[in-house]
């Protein structure tokens, strides 16, 4: 059996990750900081599975990631483990720097430890994948070509920067040094378990909450939406077909304004939860915008799709409407994440943001 060791497995796309892994049989080490994101309920049907071993720690502790490398002898590492919500590096971009770029800057040089002591049939087949965003392109008008992998790196936000700075890090540890890495650069994820501090769960949850529904300026902005599942699998298959070295964009070509997100939300819940007040469009409202807003993201995921073979499986249409089931059936896991460091981030977030 093959063993993975998967940082950020409690989080919204680790955890994915790591039911596919199992669901395939290889063994996994789960190393998660369980951070406000991390969420050891996401992986509750593994509760019993001696095969996935959960740690709880960070990717900036050296002695913890040497200990684990050297004990579990990993063949691959997927290094999800971030801060990873835009306006939150806004609020306090601190522990962005710390985990993003200095945890990143750990784990490589552990890894890299581990790797040189391996013997060369291990070392031949040993590969870190280091799992990144479209955001470190920067952003794109209505016009520009969407983003391919020879794209500049143009990050606007401290998130994005902090990204991008993990990336050149993974990237100079290959060219320095030879360790087989590969970077991954995915569009926004959508699906079951996502932390609803992200538009999608947020517009969800306010809406059956019967909150106002925040649209951030003019909802003109395009985002380029993917399923996890389908993200998850993208990583799979760059992780078995991928050449160290190389860099693949992985993206669903769905583009949508915000704007258009949010109404389709609306009338989902509509369809499925219909409310005496009225249609939820009612509550849309139009807040002061975020600090250096990128405008669009597209990805080209030709080199993935004709180098490696991989496709989405989900549409958005069908793929928005199962979220949208998935979070009506699942009021414990709201409950459980709807804690008070989440009230905190809501009123610094939201209430304190105004209406435009
Ligand atoms: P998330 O916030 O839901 O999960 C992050 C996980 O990392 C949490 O479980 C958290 O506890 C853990 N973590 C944070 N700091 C850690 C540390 N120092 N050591 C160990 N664990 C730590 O985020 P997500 O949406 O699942 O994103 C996962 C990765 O995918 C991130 O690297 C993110 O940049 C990237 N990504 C996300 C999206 C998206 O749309 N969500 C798109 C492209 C790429
Ligand atoms: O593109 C990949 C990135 O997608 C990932 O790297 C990030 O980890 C992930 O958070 C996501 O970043 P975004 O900033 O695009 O996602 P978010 O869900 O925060 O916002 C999506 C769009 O919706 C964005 O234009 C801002 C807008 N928005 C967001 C929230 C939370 C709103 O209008 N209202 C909101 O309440």
């Amino acid at each position: 059996m093959k063993t993975q060791l998967v940082t950020g497995g409690a989080g919204f796309i680790g955890s994915a990750y790591v039911l596919q892994v199992r669901a395939r049989g290889a063994r996994v080490i789960n190393l998660d900081k369980l951070t406000y994101s991390g969420n050891t309920k996401n992986l509750i049907s593994l509760a019993n599975d001696p095969e996935h071993i959960f740690i709880h720690g960070d990717i900036g502790n050296r002695e913890l990631v040497r200990h684990l490398l050297r004990t579990y002898q990993p063949d691959a590492i997927v290094n999800f483990a971030a801060e990873s919500h835009v306006d939150r590096s806004i609020l306090d971009p601190d522990i962005f720097i710390k985990t993003n770029v200095l945890g990143t800057g750990v784990l490589l040089r552990q890894s890299l430890e581990f790797y040189q002591s391996l013997p060369s049939d291990k070392q031949k087949k040993f590969k870190l994948l280091h799992v990144s965003t479209d955001e470190v392109y920067g952003s794109l008008n209505e016009k520009e070509d969407a983003f391919t992998e020879e794209n500049a790196y143009r990050p606007n936000s401290p998130y994005s920067a902090s990204k991008a700075s993990s990336d050149h890090l993974v990237r100079a540890f290959h060219e320095t040094y030879g360790l087989p890495t590969l970077i991954t650069n995915c569009s926004n994820n959508y699906g079951p378990r996502q932390f609803p501090e992200k538009l999608i769960p947020v517009i969800i949850l306010k809406a059956l909450q019967r909150e106002s529904l925040p649209v951030y300026g003019n909802g003109e902005n395009i985002r380029d939406w993917l399923h996890v599942e389908d993200h998850c699998e993208a990583i799979a298959c760059v992780l078995e077909k991928g050449a160290p070295g190389e860099t693949y964009n992985i993206g669903g070509r769905a583009e949508y304004r915000n704007i258009d997100v949010v109404k389709s939300i609306c009338a989902i819940l509509n369809e499925l939860v219909p409310h005496s007040d009225g249609p939820y469009e009612k509550l849309i409202t139009y807040v002061n915008d975020r600090l250096g807003h990128d405008y669009r993201y597209a990805i080209n995921c030709t080199k993935i799709e004709s180098q490696l073979g991989w496709k989405p499986r989900h549409t958005f249409t069908q793929g928005l409407r199962e979220t949208i089931q998935w979070y009506l059936k699942n009021s414990a896991w709201i409950n459980d994440v709807q804690s008070g460091s989440y009230l905190e981030y809501q009123q610094q977030n939201y209430h304190d943001r105004g209406e435009k």
